[in-house]
C-alpha cells in the first residue's frame, strides 16, 4: 500500500535498501525469488506499507522541572513496536543559550541510542542576533525546519517582533516555521484567575487553554508568515477554529500547513471531565483536549480527509504519574504537559480505516509519505520502491490490538492515555534499513542501530 494505490507485489531487500518491487511470482535471473533470498517474510493477506515517520516527539524534554519520562533508548524502543521506524526529535535552545550547544545535547541525548533512525527540529526558544545567525548553519547540520513558541511565557515564548525576525530568515533560507500556536499571554492571565478562584483540577488546564486563543494565534501566525513570505507549519492542531483558520490561509494561497495528533481525535474535554480524582493529568497537553460536544474531533478526521490538516503526529511527550504529572496535584499549571503516544500511532489511525474515517492510502499518507515529504526525508524514507531504505511494516487487519499499561505497553510510564483502547489490526513485522526490529517472536532491535538523518529542504517550500 502507497499513498497513492495498492497491489500485490514482492518487496526484495538487499542489505539497507529496497532494490525492487516486483509483480507476484516474478523470477530472480530466472531463478525463483524466494529460493534466492536468505529471509522470506510471507506477507500474503498483509499489508506491506513504508515505516512510520513520527515527526513530533520530545524524548527527555525538560519541562517544569522534570523531564519527559522515555530517553531515546526506550522511547524508540516503542516507537519501533508500532510500525514506527524514523522519529523527529526537538532539539531545545533556550533564551541565553547558543543553538550550537542546544543541538550538541540533544545529539549527545540520542547518539548511540536509538532503535530506529533520527533527525531533529531545532527550537529556538530565545530569538535574538546569535540564534537568528545560527539559523543558516542549521540548514548544514540537516535541520530544516525549526519551532517557536507563542504561548509558555519565560519558558519558550517568542513575541510577534521576533516571531517575524526568524520568519524573514527561514524565508531567505527555506526553513520551515513550526508554530506553537497558542496565545500564552493571555492563557496564562485566565490560568491564574482560575488558580485563585480554587479551580485548580486538571480539567482547568483546558478551560484556560480556549479555543479562541488557538484560533487567534493561528491566524496571527499565517498572517505573520504571509508578510515575510515564510511557509508555515502549525503544530499539534487541536481546535476546529483553528483548522478553519488554515482552510481559509490555504484557499487563499497561502503555504501553510497542520498537523494534528491522535489525542485530538480519539480523546475529549468530556473524558476528563469525568475522570476521577486526579486522573485527568493524564491528558493535561498543550494544545489542550477541546470539547467533543463542539465537534472539534470529527472537524479533525474531516480536514484529514480533505487535506486542510497533512498530516499526523504524536507529540509524544510523556511524563509518569508518579512524581511528574502529581507536581500538579495543588495547581493545574504545575502538571507537565504532554502525552505518550508514539508506540501507538500507527495502530490508532489505522482504526480510522477500519472506522471509514480515511481510507488505506490516506493512512499511508498522513503517517509517514507526507511526513518525509515535508521534512527533508523523501526517497530515504515515506516511500516504498527500489534505492528507498529498507524501512517496511507488515501490518495484519486481521489482527488486534489491545492497548494499555498491562497489555502492549512499552513506553516509559506508569499509566496509559489509551488504557482500554481496541484496535482492529495489528504490527507484525518491522523492519529498520533491512534489520528486522519486530516480528511474532517478539523484539530484536537495539540500540545505536538508528543512525542520524540529515535532512534536506522541505518538498513544500513552493
Ligand atoms: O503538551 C505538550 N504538547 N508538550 C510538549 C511540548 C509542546 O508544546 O509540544
Ligand atoms: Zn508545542
Ligand atoms: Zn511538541
Amino acid at each position: 500500500v502507497s499513498a497513492t494505490g495498492r497491489g500485490a507485489a514482492d518487496v526484495l531487500v538487499d542489505g539497507e535498501t529496497i532494490a525492487a518491487v516486483l509483480a507476484p511470482g516474478s523470477t530472480l535471473l530466472g531463478h525463483d525469488l524466494a529460493a534466492s533470498v536468505d529471509r522470506v517474510v510471507d506477507a500474503t493477506g498483509k499489508y506491506v506499507v513504508p515505516g512510520g515517520v513520527d515527526a513530533h516527539t520530545h524524548m527527555e524534554l525538560p519541562f517544569g522541572g522534570t523531564a519527559a519520562s522515555d530517553t531515546f533508548e526506550t522511547g524508540t524502543r516503542a516507537a519501533a513496536w508500532g510500525g514506527t521506524t524514523t522519529i523527529i526529535d526537538f532539539a531545545v535552545q533556550r533564551a541565553g543559550e547558543r543553538v550550537e550547544d542546544g543541538l550538541a545535547a540533544w545529539h549527545a541525548k540520542a547518539a548511540g541510542s536509538c532503535a530506529v533512525d533520527y533527525g531533529f527540529h531545532q527550537i529556538i526558544g530565545g530569538v535574538d542576533e546569535d540564534s537568528l545567525a545560527a539559523m543558516g548553519w542549521l540548514v548544514a547540520e540537516g535541520i530544516t525546519s525549526y519551532k517557536l513558541f507563542m504561548a509558555y511565557p519565560g519558558v519558550f515564548y517568542a513575541d510577534d517582533a521576533q516571531i517575524l525576525r526568524a520568519m524573514q530568515k527561514a524565508a531567505d533560507l527555506g526553513l520551515l516555521t513550526m508554530m506553537h500556536a497558542e496565545n500564552g499571554p493571555a492563557i496564562d492571565v485566565l490560568a491564574a484567575q482560575l488558580v485563585a478562584q480554587g479551580n485548580t483540577a486538571p480539567l482547568f488546564h483546558g478551560v484556560a487553554r480556549a479555543w479562541q486563543l488557538e484560533e487567534e494565534a493561528t491566524h496571527r501566525a499565517i498572517m505573520l508568515a504571509d508578510v515575510t513570505g515564510a511557509p508555515l507549519y502549525v503544530v499539534h492542531v487541536s481546535a476546529k477554529q483553528a483548522v478553519q483558520q488554515l482552510a481559509w490561509a490555504r484557499d487563499a494561497g497561502k503555504n501553510v500547513f497542520g498537523e494534528t495528533c491522535p489525542q485530538y481525535l480519539y480523546l475529549s474535554l468530556e473524558e476528563q471531565l469525568g475522570a476521577p480524582g486526579f486522573d485527568g493529568a493524564k491528558w493535561v497537553c498543550s494544545t489542550p483536549l477541546r470539547s467533543r460536544a463542539e465537534g472539534h474531533q470529527d472537524h479533525m478526521w474531516q480536514a484529514l480527509r480533505t487535506n486542510d490538516l497533512q498530516m499526523v503526529s504524536t507529540d509524544h511527550c510523556p511524563f509518569c504519574m508518579k512524581g511528574q504529572k502529581e507536581l500538579g496535584l495543588g495547581d493545574f499549571r504545575a502538571i507537565p504537559n504532554g502525552i505518550g503516544s508514539v508506540e501507538h500511532r500507527m495502530d490508532l489511525m489505522y482504526q480510522g480505516v477500519v472506522t471509514g474515517e480515511i481510507s488505506l492510502e490516506r493512512w499511508v499518507e498522513i503517517t509517514s509519505t507526507t511526513p518525509a515529504r515535508m521534512f527533508g526525508l523523501y526517497g530515504r524514507k515515506g516511500v516504498v520502491a527500489p534505492g528507498a531504505d529498507a524501512d517496511l511494516v507488515v501490518y495484519d487487519p486481521s489482527g488486534h490490538t489491545s492497548i494499555g499499561i498491562g497489555a502492549t505497553h512499552h513506553m516509559n510510564m506508569d499509566h496509559s492515555a489509551w488504557e482500554g483502547f481496541e484496535v482492529d489490526g495489528h504490527v507484525d513485522v518491522v523492519m529498520s534499513r533491512g534489520e528486522v526490529l519486530v516480528d511474532p517472536d517478539g523484539y530484536h532491535g537495539r540500540p545505536g542501530h538508528g543512525r542520524y538523518l540529515r535532512r534536506d529542504l522541505s518538498q513544500y517550500l513552493v
